[in-house]
């Protein structure tokens, strides 16, 4: 019996591989609330050697008003520029918000959507989530929806369920053809900036749900194309074994991602 379940073993290495690299591993910081302009520029200059090898895409969400010095210190260097929100309206009587085309015409290539942060302290729903999505495809940015669970969702056995509504609802409207352009977070509450990081297995299952979402309404086909990162308390000495995972294309990095050696190694880790 077992000499015929090592061939078998092989077919499903070989398919996890090969799914694997059909996927863009992306590493992005997520700056949140913090780095003034200047402190911006020196930040991005030291990491920009560190992570000029990296076979991943390297981006940095910044506020809003560090990305001019962002973009600038970024130049000519494999780090992408991201945002940390947008709004969805293109434009108009909406005091203190900035539309997708600003991102765009600042050099803005990526905009995080939907943070578990934005849902907690800013009134964040699946449907302006959704909304924010469309408005950033539409646009031309790449979007990077977050999802994810809070502790009592997990304790009360939701996490799957939950994942898979928040997916299939920030994705409402979005077409195969848009999809391309969104990557999917899944950030469980309870492990974001708790120094309590999913273990390697819970960040692939949560991303397993993810993709089997995205699978029930665009095939499993498109499903395999697209890159889910996993995001909370990532860090220089987890990120290895949970980019190592099949269905972790990567991660979004809060804490570490503003220590330039932490996040190089990050980036190292999504590189091999
Ligand atoms: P930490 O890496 O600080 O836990 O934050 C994760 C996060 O929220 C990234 O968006």
């Amino acid at each position: 019996m077992l000499i015929g379940i090592d061939p078998y073993i092989c077919v499903i290495k070989r398919r996890i591989i090969m799914n694997k690299a059909k996927r863009q591993a992306i590493i992005a910081g997520n700056w949140k609330m913090n780095k003034t302009p200047a402190e911006t520029t020196a930040l991005i200059n030291e990491m920009k050697p560190l992570v000029a090898d990296a076979n991943c895409e390297v981006v940095l969400c910044v506020p809003f008003i560090d990305i001019a010095a962002a973009v600038e210190a970024a130049k000519g260097s494999n780090i992408k520029i991201g945002a940390e929100n947008v709004h969805f309206k293109a434009s108009g009587a909406y005091t203190g918000e900035i539309s997708a085309e600003m991102l765009t015409a600042a050099g803005v290539e990526y905009v995080v959507i939907g943070h578990s942060e934005r849902r907690q302290y800013f009134g964040e729903t699946d449907q302006t989530v959704n909304l924010r999505t469309l408005a950033a495809v539409n646009a031309g940015l790449k979007a990077i929806v977050c999802v994810g669970e809070t502790l009592e969702q997990r304790e009360l056995g939701y996490t799957e369920t939950l994942l898979k509504y928040q997916t299939k609802m920030a994705l409402t409207n979005v077409s195969a053809e848009q999809l391309k352009n969104v990557v999917i977070a899944y950030e469980p509450v309870w492990a974001i900036g708790t120094g309590v990081t999913a273990t390697a297995d819970q960040a692939d299952e949560g991303n397993g749900y993810v993709r089997a979402a995205i699978a029930e309404v665009y095939g499993a086909e498109v499903a395999e194309t697209v890159t889910i990162q996993y995001g909370g308390s990532m860090n220089a000495g987890n990120a290895d074994e949970l980019v190592a995972k099949v269905n972790v294309d990567g991660g979004l990095i809060g804490g570490a991602s503003l220590k330039a050696q932490d996040f190089s190694v990050i980036v190292k880790a999504a590189s091999k």
